[in-house]
């Protein structure tokens, strides 16, 4: 990393470091006769690492984050995700880069939505596609014949400790093309940070 992540200005992510939690998610998934909605409640840790130059020419500050869900009915987590969202602030751009366990990657762009004033919300949108344009999803050859994602977006809006987002994957699987959606509500439970980013409690 070029800088200390201290020093570092990650623009609109500066809102998202930390950990937080929330209780009131809500998934839609695909099934073979239909679909299943599974109320959910989950963490997410969002940790500053600092600065990347690429190409001599540009510079992303970097947050990395982990993400994971577990389903109401019985505490099992169902959704593990790992990644890092990133800010050029040369040219205003938000894009996030991650993985789940289902051998589906995701590198989706956008810029920043909203952010009117220091009451105002902080709204971020991306979104990626399987074989458009210069974001894009890539898979396994079984997910791209069995259950392929198609497209994903996903949108955050952000204040002090609230964060609220929502996302749909749409996946071609058992011979339709199905929305897969996933939101929830959380609030920020710890913030501080030391100098390598470490989130503390
Ligand atoms: C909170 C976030 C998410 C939750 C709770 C969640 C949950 C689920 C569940 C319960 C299924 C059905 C699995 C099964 O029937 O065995 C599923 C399927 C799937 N999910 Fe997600 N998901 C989330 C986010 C994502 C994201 C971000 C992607 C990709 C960008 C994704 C891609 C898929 C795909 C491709 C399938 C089809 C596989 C299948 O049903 O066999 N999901 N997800």
């Amino acid at each position: 990393m070029a800088q200390e992540a201290t020093a570092v200005d990650y623009g609109p992510l500066s809102g998202l470091i930390g950990r937080w939690e929330g209780d009131k998610g809500l998934d839609v998934a695909p099934e073979p006769d239909g679909s299943e909605e599974s109320p959910y409640y989950e963490t997410i840790l969002f940790e500053p690492i600092g600065t990347v130059t690429n190409a001599e020419r540009q510079t992303l500050a970097a947050v990395r984050y982990h993400q994971v869900v577990r389903r109401k009915s019985d505490d099992e987590v169902f959704h593990n995700e790992t990644g890092y969202w990133c800010w050029d602030a040369a040219s205003r751009t938000v894009m996030v880069s991650f993985a789940i366990p289902r051998a589906v990657c995701v590198i989706a762009g956008g810029q920043v939505a909203g952010r009117s004033g220091p009451d105002e919300a902080t709204v971020i949108e991306v979104a990626a596609h399987a074989d458009e344009g210069d974001w894009r999803v890539i898979q396994s050859p079984f997910m791209s014949a069995n259950a392929r994602t198609i497209e994903f977006r996903r949108r955050l809006s952000y204040r002090e400790d609230s964060l609220i987002y929502s996302q749909t994957t749409i996946v071609d699987i058992y011979g339709k093309r199905f929305e897969h959606t996933d939101e929830n509500e959380l609030r920020r439970v710890a913030t501080t940070t030391d100098a390598s980013g470490t989130v503390r409690e």
